[in-house]
């Protein structure tokens, strides 16, 4: 596992050196609504999103420069998502990233507005990649599409329907960590594939939609067995707001044997892949046991 972390702590690197980039050419006015996107950008977080992006890129000989404006976007979308997710009127959730939650430094209302603002700078960044051919405009459909009302909008929206609720199925559990969580980790190695014009394009969707699932399930079973130090966030959230989780559905073995089957299908998938698989195999591994 210590190539794992070399990679991820190489790949969050890179990243975040795109985004200081961003950050410092951020002039909105009034400052407090940059300083409210910064507080949220600039608060951590594992960058999983777009080292995944970086890794499937490497995969698949797409050049970084072409992916770093993709990843900037989909970590803008991402961060945006968690700021409304946390809300008082989504998960009320007071701590993220290991700091109070957006809102409760700024107030909702410019939580909201951080929240659309990062959203509808991501839509900016991606239509200036459009300009240079069409595999860049297909590139950012997939993000659009995997944000969107078909996509973690969609898994939210369920999120939300389905807290205490007493008739749930697999079938809804799916749906939700489909669309929440699976849709955005999967355009981060779709968009690679997107640029190496398809080239393993249907082995990294299938793997991400099924990676996708096995993060949201891990982070389940973190908000029982976890810990704030780790996390950066509370604990015993999903219980509290009676969440629909493969916890509730299926007791924390349950969620355990199924983290396990999730992860014997994401290392078969990538065996369908020539070349070197080793960070997305390392990366399933360690997701079963992960404490972040
Ligand atoms: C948290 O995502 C929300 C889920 C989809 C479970 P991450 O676990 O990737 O959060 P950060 O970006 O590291 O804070
Ligand atoms: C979040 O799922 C998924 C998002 C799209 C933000 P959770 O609500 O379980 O994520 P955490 O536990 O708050 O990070
Ligand atoms: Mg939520
Ligand atoms: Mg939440
Ligand atoms: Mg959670």
């Amino acid at each position: 596992m210590n190539d794992l972390n070399e990679k991820l702590t190489k790949y969050a690197e890179e990243f975040n050196a795109v985004l200081r980039n961003f950050s410092d050419n951020l002039k909105c006015k009034p400052q407090i609504l940059a300083d409210s996107l910064k507080y949220s950008l600039e608060a951590g977080g594992k960058r999983i999103r777009p080292s995944m992006m970086f890794a499937a890129g490497d995969l698949l000989h797409v050049e970084r420069a072409e992916l770093e404006q993709f990843a900037l976007a989909l970590e803008l979308i991402h961060t945006y998502s968690l700021i409304h997710d946390d809300l008082p009127e989504m998960d009320n959730d007071d701590f993220r990233r290991g700091k109070p939650s957006n809102h409760k430094v700024f107030g909702t209302g410019n939580a909201v507005l951080a929240g659309d603002g990062l959203l509808n700078t991501a839509y900016s960044v991606l239509l200036s990649q459009c300009r240079k051919g069409d595999n860049y405009v297909t590139a950012a459909e997939f993000i659009c599409d995997s944000a969107g009302i078909y996509g973690m909008i969609a898994g939210q929206s369920a999120d939300l329907l389905y807290e205490q609720n007493k008739e749930l199925s697999e079938e809804i559990l799916g749906y939700i960590y489909e669309n929440k969580t699976a849709k955005m980790l999967t355009a981060a190695l779709v968009v690679p594939a997107i640029l190496a014009d398809g080239k393993y394009y249907s082995e990294l969707k299938l793997f991400g939609m099924n990676f996708g699932c096995l993060f949201q399930l891990t982070d389940d079973i973190l908000d029982v067995e976890g810990n704030f130090s780790s996390l950066g966030k509370s604990v015993g959230k999903d219980e509290e707001e009676d969440k629909c989780t493969a916890v509730k559905l299926f007791g924390l073995d349950g969620a355990k044997l199924r983290a396990d089957i999730l992860a014997d299908k994401c290392l078969k998938i990538l065996n369908g892949i020539d070349g070197d698989t080793s960070f997305f195999e390392q990366l399933v591994l360690y997701t079963l046991s992960r404490k972040s």
